[in-house]
């Protein structure tokens, strides 16, 4: 097997990518649903997200706010299961961490018992009280800023965010709340670049960008998006970088042409009848019904 990007092996930590960023090395962030994209994303990158982006890439719905608690323990589970190398991180979905710090703490601390390392949640400020109350149970929290998708309604459509004055000094104002309030990094989304790399410079935790421009401490796309396997309109911060979609149905369907035309199975392909069992079977006949 040959990868374009840097294998690893050792297990990465919470203090490794706090390293990743002392030393100018940019962390790598893809999100995984279910085991086999797991496998695929394990050697490749430095963290995996069970991300609530299940509900629009996977479950086909509009947007991230119907996926629930017993969705993403699913869909961890199955990524929990092969024991990835990558930090495991699992996205609390909308309203699992909004009614009160024990409720917040039940759901959180049932994706640790799950498998998943850390988990991440949306919001600035009005977060900081579920922040501090995971982090005292020792529960890490990656924390989630700008075009947050959980919003939607509020921000009227998925805009990037912190494009007013006001905007972007909040925004900064909110990532060193939550950095104060114990966050160990930040998911910088749909942000200008100027506006991230100034929060990236000004935080001591990493900040991993998605629409936020180069200057973050690393980078995630969505698994699907990387390899082309969605077919909707793509915003212009995804790179992809194979037309999966494509790929994947072309061979799809030549199996499917080899089996009309017979040519799909061959013998080896098959199982075999024992010597002795040959001709019984061939000899068989269905006894009269009664
Ligand atoms: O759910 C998700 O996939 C995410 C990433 C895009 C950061 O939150």
């Amino acid at each position: 097997m040959s990868f374009t990007s840097e294998q690893h092996c050792e297990r990465i930590t919470i203090p490794s990518l706090q390293q990743y960023k002392t030393q100018g090395r940019r962390i790598t962030m893809t999100t995984a649903y279910d085991a086999v994209s797991a496998r695929i994303a394990d050697p490749v990158v430095d963290v995996i997200l069970v991300g609530d982006s299940v509900g629009n890439v996977c479950l086909g719905l509009d947007n991230t706010l119907p996926v629930s608690m017993a969705m993403m323990n699913h869909h961890l589970e199955a990524v929990a299961r092969t024991r990835p190398r990558a930090l495991l991180v699992a996205d609390m979905p909308f309203l699992s961490f909004h009614v009160s710090p024990e409720e917040t703490i039940c759901n959180a601390g049932g994706f640790l018992q799950r498998g998943a390392d850390a988990v991440k949640l949306e919001g600035g400020a009005k977060r900081v009280k579920m922040v501090r109350a995971l982090v005292d149970c020792e529960i890490p929290v990656m924390g989630h800023l700008g075009l947050t998708p959980q919003s939607v309604n509020v921000m009227g459509g998925f805009k990037v965010q912190g494009k007013s004055g006001g905007d972007a000094v909040g925004l900064l104002d909110d990532a060193h709340r939550l950095q104060d309030a114990g966050c160990f990094a930040l998911v910088l989304e749909g942000i200008p670049a100027e506006l991230a790399a100034r929060a990236t410079e000004s935080l001591s935790i990493p900040t991993i960008g998605i629409g936020a421009g180069p200057g973050c401490s690393g980078q995630v796309l969505v698994f699907h998006d990387v390899l082309g396997l969605t077919q909707d309109r793509r915003p212009k911060f995804v790179r992809t970088y194979a037309d999966g979609f494509q790929l994947l149905q072309e061979a799809l369907s030549c199996w499917a042409t080899d089996v009309r035309s017979g040519a799909f199975p061959e013998p080896q392909e098959s199982y075999r009848l024992p010597e002795g069992l040959t001709s019984t079977v061939a000899n068989w006949k269905p006894s009269r019904a009664t």
